[in-house]
């Protein structure tokens, strides 16, 4: 059985409706800080099953127990964390306790039971601003902010784990920018209150509940002066996980991969993608560059195409059409 930790997230719904797919049987651990109930209630309409769920906070040492002695768990994908940018800046204890403390009490408990398969969801994040795109997995690392801090933090702890007990098979997964949404516009993404991340705040313009993009600086030196990242559709990103899950199966080790799809697109191009494919207008303003933000980062996927037989098959047109599907049919979000 396959414990999936923020299961009820964006990318941990698309990965957990996924396995459901694949009969992969799973159980679900979600405290809700940043996701909503009725996302169970809509993977269990679109599998026509009940999900096992328990609802929980990872630090709660004890209940994870009693969920490791209740169900016969033998991997876990942890998707659980907090992941906004500027409020890790804003609150960095919150964001080291949180998805550090939460992490140790994981790693702790999944050895008392022996349990020793892990697919960690990291971020291209740890990169901070690369030198050379794409990129490779063993380029520098270094995080810019505390959120990023916490993901290479707890990937160099998976690190010194596997050195003391290399019984552990670890995948450590570092996404690019995952957009789009099930085909089925039944769950999607739904951040709180004004969306930080590019897609989200398009479909919004798009349905109408913010007037117009504003676009974080045209004066960076790439193609059209917009940022250029590397979009990936968050179902071809689920996948990916199912994969890394098959791979520590076979071996013990600790590995990161870059999921990515290895193309880069600027802010512009999104734009007007999603223009063309959805027929709706997406009006725009050129303001000034956020901080903290780079020019270019897309990944060199070829590692994970290798060693995990992944590769990212959506294109564009899809991420823009799904994510608008998502938002036409939730025009709240999951209320
Ligand atoms: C994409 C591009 C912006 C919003 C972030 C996190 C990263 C990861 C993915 C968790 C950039 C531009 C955006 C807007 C804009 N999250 N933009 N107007 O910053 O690449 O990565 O999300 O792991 O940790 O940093 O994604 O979607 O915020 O921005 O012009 O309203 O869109 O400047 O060029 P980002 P993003």
């Amino acid at each position: 059985m396959i414990l999936i930790t923020g299961g009820t997230g964006f990318i941990g719904s698309h990965t957990a409706l996924l396995l459901l797919e694949n009969g992969y049987e799973i159980v679900i651990v979600d405290n809700f800080v940043n996701s909503s109930r009725e996302v169970l209630k809509r993977l269990e309409r679109l599998i026509g099953a009940s999900i096992p769920f328990v609802e929980l906070d990872l630090r709660d040492e004890e209940a994870l127990e009693q969920l490791f002695m209740t169900y016969n768990i033998d991997s876990v994908i942890h998707f659980a964390g907090l992941k906004a940018v500027g409020e890790s800046v804003e609150k960095p204890l919150y964001y080291y306790e949180n998805n550090i403390g939460s992490t140790l009490v994981l790693c702790k408990v999944m050895e008392k039971f022996g349990v020793m398969k892990l697919v960690f969801s990291s971020s291209a994040t740890v990169y901070g601003a690369p030198e050379l795109v794409p990129i490779v997995e063993n380029t520098p690392l270094h995080s810019t902010n505390p959120y990023g801090r916490t993901k290479l933090m707890v990937e160099e702890i998976l690190k010194d784990l596997y050195i003391s007990n290399p019984n552990w098979s670890i995948a450590l997964l570092r996404y690019f920018n995952p957009i789009g949404a099930h085909e089925s516009g039944e769950i999607g993404e739904n951040p709180n209150g004004t969306p930080n991340n590019l897609m989200p705040y398009i479909t919004q313009v798009a349905i109408g509940k913010r007037k117009e993009l504003y676009i974080f600086g045209n004066d960076y030196p790439t193609m059209d002066g917009t940022g250029v990242r590397d979009y990936i559709h968050v179902t071809d990103l689920a996948y990916g996980h199912v994969k890394a899950l098959e791979k520590l199966n076979k071996s013990t080790g600790i590995d990161a991969y870059n999921l990515g799809t290895g193309k880069g697109y600027s802010v512009l191009e999104v734009v007007k993608t999603f223009e063309h494919v959805t027929g709706v207008s997406i009006p725009y303003k050129f303001v000034k560059r956020r901080p903290g933000d780079i020019a270019e980062c897309y990944a060199d996927p070829s590692k994970a195409n290798k060693e995990l037989k992944w590769e990212a098959k959506k294109t564009l047109e899809d991420m823009c059409q799904d994510s608008w599907r998502w938002q036409k049919k939730n025009p709240e979000g999951f209320c």
